[in-house]
């Protein structure tokens, strides 16, 4: 395979590719194919950017139909018919049957323009700098976004400007099982000498994607919920990588029945992998003057036209994120199983997860790092997460046929095997 020019020219900054030295040519569904044609089965989806699989035959056609007519591609932030679809479909397919009404911003196309809106917008519309976030929470690398990443690695690299705006508080299960962490933000809140300054939004994810699948309890998000609106703060929930049917539902907050001020979401919107994203927000909060954030890239028009045949192909009803709820639990089942093996192997091991974003956390990256290592040679192509890579984790595309779905859970079980036998 011919890597050389990749490796000379690529900056050092690549991560993937150092896990996965390939050179992939051909993807569909949940198959990625590489240059001499050996075929891998996909459980990291574009780190969830690929939920409905690689090259989905309804999305393609659909682009292709839309730049048969000469559609616009790219328009500013023009009116398209490309948006209009887009936002007659978000508003008929996912917020009226669920009874939700928000405005719609369309920002940069990336998870972490998505933040920077949401803080930004929160800060506007309440005149308060704070934003109040959680440990383990990853919600991009900008200087915004990255303030309320807790990740060292990424916190470091900023050259020594400080990151601003932005207090961590204990994630739910962060102190232990029996801590509920909420009761220090309660706390901090009626304390006037706690040294908290009083936030404009709470950000955060309901399953801790890059931190590690760390779940937050329902009862505990509908705690967070009641602070918030107790205290005149924003709920924020970045559903850039638990949303668009991750966890089971189409956003994953559904399950705790809450309903956030602002939300976001990004990577498979567009359900093609193409670059999207979008901020949700209550009417109300919409005090963005016409102009005041702005980008090139608003609303990218073919990832509008595949979002719009997304919304319409999978959740005009309830059928599809049935199935993904009855494959998360196929794969709950292994990685209990498997986190049992390696428990019992002197290797203490968890399961975690919702729906279909699942974790083994192993507690130490090395473990992990044989286990994805092994089956990627073994024609699995798997990541991990956490602070220190510690967890295993299964993004695969929800779309997943069955047989691939157990294919590639034998090849991680095999892989496990082969690891507590060392
Ligand atoms: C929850 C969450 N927020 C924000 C981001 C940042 O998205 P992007 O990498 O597209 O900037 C990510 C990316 O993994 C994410 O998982």
């Amino acid at each position: 395979m011919q890597i050389q020019t990749l490796e000379r020219m690529e900056s050092n900054v690549r991560t993937y590719s150092r896990s996965f030295p390939v050179v992939f040519t051909k993807a569909q569904n949940a198959r990625l194919t590489d240059e001499n044609g050996r075929e891998y089965i996909d459980f990291l989806a574009g780190a969830g950017t690929l939920n409905y699989g690689h090259n989905n035959p309804h999305m393609k056609q659909a682009m292709i139909d839309y730049l048969a007519t000469d559609g616009v591609v790219h328009g500013l932030d023009m009116w398209t018919n490309a948006k209009r679809d887009y936002l007659e479909t978000l508003e008929q397919v996912i917020f009226k049957p669920r009874g939700l009404d928000y405005k719609v911003h369309l920002p940069g196309p990336t998870g972490t323009n998505a933040v920077e809106a949401a803080i930004r917008l929160a800060r506007v519309a309440k005149g308060r700098h704070n934003i109040v976030t959680f440990t383990n929470g990853f919600h991009g690398v900008t200087m915004g976004a990255l303030a309320t990443t807790g990740n060292r690695k990424f916190r470091e690299a900023t050259g020594g400007i400080p990151t601003q705006g932005a207090s961590f508080l204990p994630y739910d299960g962060y102190m232990g099982e029996h801590t509920d962490t909420l009761d220090y933000f309660e706390k901090l809140l009626g304390d006037k000498s706690g040294g908290l300054d009083v936030p404009a939004g709470v950000i955060i994810e309901t399953v801790q994607g890059e931190g590690g699948i760390n779940v937050a309890g329902l009862d505990w998000l509908k705690r967070l919920e009641s602070i918030c609106r107790a205290h005149d703060i924003l709920l924020i929930v970045d559903d850039i990588q638990a949303g668009c049917g991750r966890t089971g539902k189409f956003f994953s907050f559904e399950h705790a029945g809450i309903t956030p001020d602002i939300i976001t979401n990004s990577k498979s919107l567009s359900g093609f992998g193409l670059p999207f994203a979008h901020v949700l927000m209550r009417p109300e909060l919409d005090k963005w003057k016409p102009g005041q954030y702005n980008g090139t890239f608003r609303g990218f028009s073919l990832a509008m036209v595949t979002a719009t045949a997304t919304l319409k192909k999978y959740w005009s009803n309830d059928t599809f994120e049935r199935d993904v709820q009855r494959k998360g639990r196929i794969v709950e089942e292994r990685f209990q199983q498997l986190a049992t093996l390696l428990t019992e192997n002197g290797m203490p091991a968890t399961e975690s997860g919702r729906g279909l974003m699942r974790g083994i956390d192993v507690v130490s990256g090395d473990i992990a790092d044989k286990i994805t290592s092994k089956a990627f040679a073994q024609g699995l192509v798997i990541e991990t997460s956490g602070q220190d890579g510690e967890v295993v984790k299964c993004l695969c595309p929800l779309t997943i046929s069955d047989e691939d779905l157990l294919e590639g859970l034998d090849i991680l079980e095999m892989c496990v095997k082969a690891v507590v036998n060392e």
